[in-house]
């Protein structure tokens, strides 16, 4: 695996994977791997001739407050994780090789990115699609494959890409969890041992309401829509 952080030499590994591979599939990530992350990974060899994973965490996304600074960056651990399980090239660009000096493009979207997390995180999709954007134009795949987890995330990155023109087919893969039901998630690290536990909370909650609509029941409302409440 070949593990890249300068845009020159992304371009040309690109071409070289592309005059021998037909499909060329992107797995875009933030790092701090973990078997969701190797779950996307299987599905992308599955159904790609080459595999090209990118390690970026994208200061767009995270709000005043949030935890840029703090997010986990094991890049080695990441690496060895990514070589074994037979990825072609990792795209790991420091800052300023995805926004250089004097950028001043962003990409806005309205309606889908409004509710739920949107709301509680302002400008966070926005810096999402935007980051996804350039990572399609740099990477230029065939296919790019996204967590269910990050379920709202999914919809903008399509919207984005059909309204942007992006010749890519998004494949979106459903959530793996742990023993204890919680999503896998890079976040997950950040709970104590009673925050955990009460988490717990949402998975049984989905649990729950998948089984009474399995059931004919009523969908239960857990939370109110923006305007609503
Ligand atoms: O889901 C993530 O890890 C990130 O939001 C993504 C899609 C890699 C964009 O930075």
């Amino acid at each position: 695996m070949q593990t890249i952080n300068q845009l020159d030499s992304l371009r040309d590994s690109i071409c070289k994977l592309k005059e021998r591979a037909g499909t060329l599939a992107l797995v875009p990530t933030m790092g701090a791997l973990h078997d969701g992350h190797m779950e996307l990974v299987r599905r992308a060899k599955d159904i790609a001739e080459a595999v090209a994973v990118s390690i970026f965490v994208n200061p767009k996304q995270f709000g005043v407050g949030e935890d840029l600074d703090a997010y986990p960056r094991p890049l080695a651990k990441d690496q060895a994780m990514l070589q074994a399980a037979g990825v072609d090239l990792l795209w790991a660009p420091p800052p300023a090789q995805v926004y250089p000096a004097g950028f001043s493009t962003s990409v806005h979207m309205t309606g889908l990115s409004d509710d739920f997390c949107g709301a509680a995180r302002p400008g966070h999709f926005d810096g999402v699609a935007l980051v996804v954007a350039k990572l399609f134009n740099q990477v230029r795949p065939s296919h790019a494959f996204f967590g269910e987890k990050d379920f709202q995330q999914l919809a903008v990155i399509r919207r984005m890409a059909a309204d942007l023109d992006f010749d890519v087919e998004i494949i979106g893969v459903p959530t793996m969890r742990d023993t204890d039901g919680l999503a896998l998630s890079s976040r997950n690290a950040y709970l104590s041992v009673e925050q955990r536990a009460a988490a717990t909370a949402l998975p049984n909650a989905i649990k729950a309401a998948a089984a009474g609509i399995r059931g004919g029941g009523d969908v239960p409302c857990f939370w109110p829509m923006r305007g609503t409440a």
